[in-house]
């Protein structure tokens, strides 16, 4: 490993590619490097990153920050398993679009619909990554992660991960590093239709194989969402609200085409992007900031290496969505 560096520019570690100083930064090859960087600084505040995908920073970060560098894929099957089914244990480093595609190549289905989002696999679980009726957690059987405390490895069965939309317990608590997880898997395929925009993208598609729906979903995402290599942003800003019934019938009476999806718990989840659309703030742009014209979720940086000018631009947009349909929008992005 590098020695551990000091002072480093965290610019090109967010995709929001706003500027800030970590005091510390090291970047482990393997999980005895990782270990060794721990006992190192037992006292300093950390930060993990992935592929920053997900976070800006609008300060410096006073403390170390852990970039892993941990990457393979092996197939852990057993000779007992199903016959359907593949298990594959990935390490935390692997690019996740380029781990979806090795799959899809493979015929091992289930992440498909998860194909062209970017990051790191290892990121995945932390905030339980979905899109297009899929959510990552449907094909984790075990993540493994180091505990930042004490350095042992804890091993998290997909029920103890306490995955929920956006949420896990890797993000309420700051206390581990994943290193690895295992993947279940099928290696058959059947296209169920669950999401509409991707059953529209294949309607003239027969019978669409698991290549298929990797291209449409590819295909609807260059379309909706910008590439953040070339216009910085975090992919969705924000998490669709979940509101109670009574307040949804209401908004339905002034805006019928709300959707609205009824959840488990009696709560109905509504679409952030229709609120902002509707708050008249779709391609609206401030300064250096704005939202992308495709899709008003997305918070894009036109220019700004200042993280307190996003957070500005999310602000206004907090209030005018909570003035116009009492509804407080919540970031889905972690602010630094
Ligand atoms: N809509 C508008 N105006 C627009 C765009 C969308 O009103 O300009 C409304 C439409 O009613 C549309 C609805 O918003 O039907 C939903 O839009 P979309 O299908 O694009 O999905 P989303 O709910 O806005 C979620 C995820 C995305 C994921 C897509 C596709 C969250 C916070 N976002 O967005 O995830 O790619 O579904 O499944 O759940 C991400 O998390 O970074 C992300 C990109």
């Amino acid at each position: 490993m590098d020695d551990h560096q000091k002072s480093i520019q965290l610019k090109n570690y967010n995709a929001f590619r706003t500027e800030a100083l970590a005091k510390i930064f090291c970047a482990p090859n393997n999980v005895a490097e990782l270990r060794e960087c721990l006992e190192k600084y037992p006292n300093e505040k950390k930060l993990i990153i992935g592929g920053g995908c997900n976070l800006f920073f609008t300060k410096d970060f006073d403390g170390l920050v852990i970039k892993p560098n941990i990457k393979g894929i092996r197939d852990v099957s057993d000779d007992d398993d199903d016959d359907d089914i593949v298990f594959l244990e990935v390490m935390a480093s692997e690019d996740w679009d380029e781990f979806v595609e090795y799959c899809v190549n493979k015929g091992f289905s289930g992440l498909e619909n998860l194909s062209y989002i970017p990051g790191t696999v290892g990121a995945s679980p932390v905030q339980n990554i979905g899109a297009y009726g899929a959510e990552v957690k449907d094909c984790i059987r075990e993540v493994v992660a180091i505990d930042i405390n004490t350095g042992e490895a804890v091993s998290f069965s997909n029920a103890e991960c306490q995955f929920g939309y956006r949420d896990s317990i890797f993000k309420k608590t700051n206390r581990y590093i994943i290193v690895s997880i295992v993947f279940q898997l099928k290696k058959s395929f059947s296209y169920k239709p669950k999401y509409a925009d991707l059953n529209k993208e294949l309607e003239d598609v027969e019978e669409p194989t698991i290549q298929d729906v990797r291209e449409a979903v590819i295909q609807i995402r260059k379309r909706k969402l910008p590439d953040h290599k070339e216009l910085p942003n975090c992919g969705s800003f924000f998490k669709n609200p979940s509101i109670d019934p009574e307040k949804a019938d209401t908004l339905l009476g002034i805006y019928p085409d709300l959707p609205v999806y009824p959840q488990p718990n009696g709560l109905v989840k509504t679409s952030a992007a229709f609120l902002i659309d509707r708050a008249g703030y779709k391609g609206k742009r401030i300064g250096n900031i704005g939202t992308y014209p495709n899709q008003p979720l997305i918070i894009v940086n036109y220019g700004t290496t200042d993280g307190n000018e996003i957070v500005g631009f999310m602000e206004e947009i907090q209030e005018v969505v909570e003035e116009d349909f009492g509804i407080k929008l919540e970031p889905e992005v972690k602010i630094l």
